[in-house]
């Protein structure tokens, strides 16, 4: 048993879907060389990626616990003095353009011990006034897929790639969402979850250490594939935002979830 051809080509669609032109000879030889192993780990291959999209939808999803079982309370007292040390820093951040403009600078929220992190793109225009993550529209129809993976919005962790919201609803610029990473990196430390689902181009680029160009990250292509965030399973799906005009591509949404719920377990 080999690497199955169309986990290949959906590797190599991953990449070219990131803008490479070229393979590299080492991750080709490693695929080639898995490809005769007895079974192939597709994980261990180079922040590998695999097709999810056929897999069986029919699990029990009650069953899934979404705090970190090996969470333990005298950590839990260290994770709470880390999470208020990082949103404090976030609240008198002034290092990139943004802190001009913004109302509120807008820290994640939700359980720190959660095994399921959310990530977005930036505070929109509701969450510039409030200073609350996803609690615009966009907000609405990410509960209602967290409500319908099975869990409450407070037992799931939800962030933003940049804190401040851009002017004008704009796409934050790459240099921003650099200087803003340090913020997203700890909370993933802190948070240590299990499972990431990235909501759209700007936070699967971020995740993906901005090793593309953003312009050339396309979520419809990247998304049905998982890469790794030091060893954490990223999954990206469309974000909430593009859902609420695109509602044919929710069900591509609801499989992603799925795909997240699986590995939850
Ligand atoms: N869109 C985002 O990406 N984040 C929010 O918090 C709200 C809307
Ligand atoms: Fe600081 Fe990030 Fe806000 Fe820029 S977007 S001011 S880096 S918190």
């Amino acid at each position: 048993m080999g690497i199955k051809i169309d986990t290949v080509i959906d590797l190599l669609n991953f990449y070219k879907a990131l803008g490479f032109k070229e393979i590299p000879n080492d991750f080709l030889k490693s695929l080639l060389k898995n490809s005769n192993a007895k079974s192939v780990k597709t994980e261990s291959l180079l922040n590998s990626t695999v097709n999810i999209q056929s897999k069986k939808n029919n699990e029990n999803l009650s069953k899934i616990s979404i705090y970190n079982d090996d969470f333990s309370v005298s950590f839990g007292h260290e994770k709470n003095s880390a999470i208020e040390k990082l949103n404090q820093e976030i609240k008198e951040c002034k290092k990139c353009p943004l802190s001009n403009s913004r109302k509120n600078p807008v820290c994640g929220q939700g359980n720190i011990n959660a095994k399921l992190i959310f990530i977005g793109e930036a505070p929109g225009i509701d969450e510039d006034l409030q200073g609350i993550p996803f609690v615009g529209e966009a907000g609405k129809l990410l509960t209602s897929l967290i409500e319908k993976m099975g869990f409450n919005r407070q037992d799931v962790y939800i962030t933003n790639t940049v804190k401040c919201h851009p002017p004008g609803n704009r796409e934050p610029f790459e240099s921003e969402i650099e200087i803003c990473f340090d913020y997203l990196k700890r909370e993933i430390e802190i948070v240590s979850p299990k499972v990431i689902m990235t909501l759209g181009k700007v936070a699967t680029y971020a995740l993906m250490e901005m090793k593309s160009k953003l312009k050339e990250i396309k979520i419809s292509k990247i998304r049905g594939n998982v890469f790794f965030y030091r060893k954490i399973p990223v999954i990206p799906t469309f974000h909430p935002a593009y859902l609420l005009r695109n509602r044919k591509d929710k069900w591509l949404t609801w499989e992603d979830a799925q795909e997240a719920l699986r590995r939850l377990k």
